[in-house]
């Protein structure tokens, strides 16, 4: 199989017309992958982009064909259909963390959108909002603008997709609230299929795509704990020798541990199934 792409975390094969994308145990701090794996986060991270799949099944169709892959990628890849994606991340956002906190606090919008005075940090918003950015600029995403989206990929496909994105972000957001968890924002891809038609891609409503804040700790008018990278961080941000650039340090066995806990316990408190892997 061709490799086609190699990202941070995932590796993408062709197979024929199919792609087979493979999660890595791969993670990174700071946009440096570290040198040491944290043990099933890619199996966690497909199992639970499965599972939100079909949850989502009525609202768009998605790339998913089967989980029938090479015996070494079992649990963590996903064979799917090549679509030919679409050059915007859809973004959601229902609470001010982040880019949108950034510009709030400078000039009172988010992605142009005028919010209320007086809000503060990880606040809720009064509805979620869409804040689609670039997709090439990684690492220095930009907001851009509806009409933007709109001249890129047409005005029916961009207020479809916007109502698509707001939609799958109150259903995954409704559902994780039941469980204990706060999804603050989430990012998500779509492709064209040959027929033309549009289908969800990459991953959905993951730790590395969305933003999962335990709901019981949470406090606005301050940054929120993360559910699964909040050990790495706080592990790294006391390292005094390091400068946050390529290669990064090993990460120390109990840290990678409570790592793993943490995306094992994201997943089974989404699914409300234990984890198998
Ligand atoms: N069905 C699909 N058809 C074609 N491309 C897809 C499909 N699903 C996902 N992709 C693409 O596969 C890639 C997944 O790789 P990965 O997430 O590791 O990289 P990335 O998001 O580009 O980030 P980085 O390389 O910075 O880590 C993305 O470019 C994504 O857009
Ligand atoms: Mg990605």
């Amino acid at each position: 199989m061709q490799l086609v792409h190699s990202g941070k975390v995932r590796d993408v094969y062709a197979d024929g017309a199919d792609l087979i994308l493979v999660t890595s145990d791969r993670v990174s701090v700071y946009d440096v992958v570290l040198p040491t794996p944290i043990p099933d986060k890619g199996a966690v991270l497909t199992q639970l982009s499965l599972w939100w799949f079909e949850q989502l099944a009525d609202v768009i169709p998605n790339h998913v064909i089967s989980t029938d892959v090479p015996e070494q990628w079992a649990g963590r890849a996903i064979r799917c259909r090549r679509l030919e994606m679409l050059p915007v991340e859809f973004i959601a956002r229902g609470y001010l963390t982040g880019l949108g906190l950034a510009e709030y606090q400078k000039q009172g919008t988010v992605s142009g959108v005028k919010l209320p005075d007086g809000l503060v940090e990880a606040d809720q918003l009064p509805e979620p909002i869409f804040t689609p950015t670039t997709k090439a600029t990684e690492g220095h995403d930009a907001f851009i603008s509806f009409d933007d989206v709109a001249a890129e990929i047409g005005w029916d496909t961009a207020t479809y997709l916007r109502e698509t994105t707001l939609e799958i972000y109150r259903r995954g957001s409704e559902l994780a609230a039941q469980r204990g968890i706060i999804i603050a924002d989430t990012k998500l891809e779509f492709g064209r299929a040959a027929d033309g038609s549009l289908v969800l891609a990459d991953e959905v409503l993951t730790p590395d795509s969305s933003r999962f804040w335990p709901a019981v700790q949470y406090q606005p008018g301050r940054a929120q704990e993360s559910l699964d990278k909040q050990f790495l961080r706080d592990w790294s941000a006391t390292l005094t020798d390091w400068d946050r650039t390529p290669p990064g340090p090993e990460i120390p066995a109990d840290v990678v541990t409570a790592t793993r806990e943490r995306y094992l316990d994201a997943y089974e408190r989404i699914t409300g199934r234990p984890w198998q892997g």
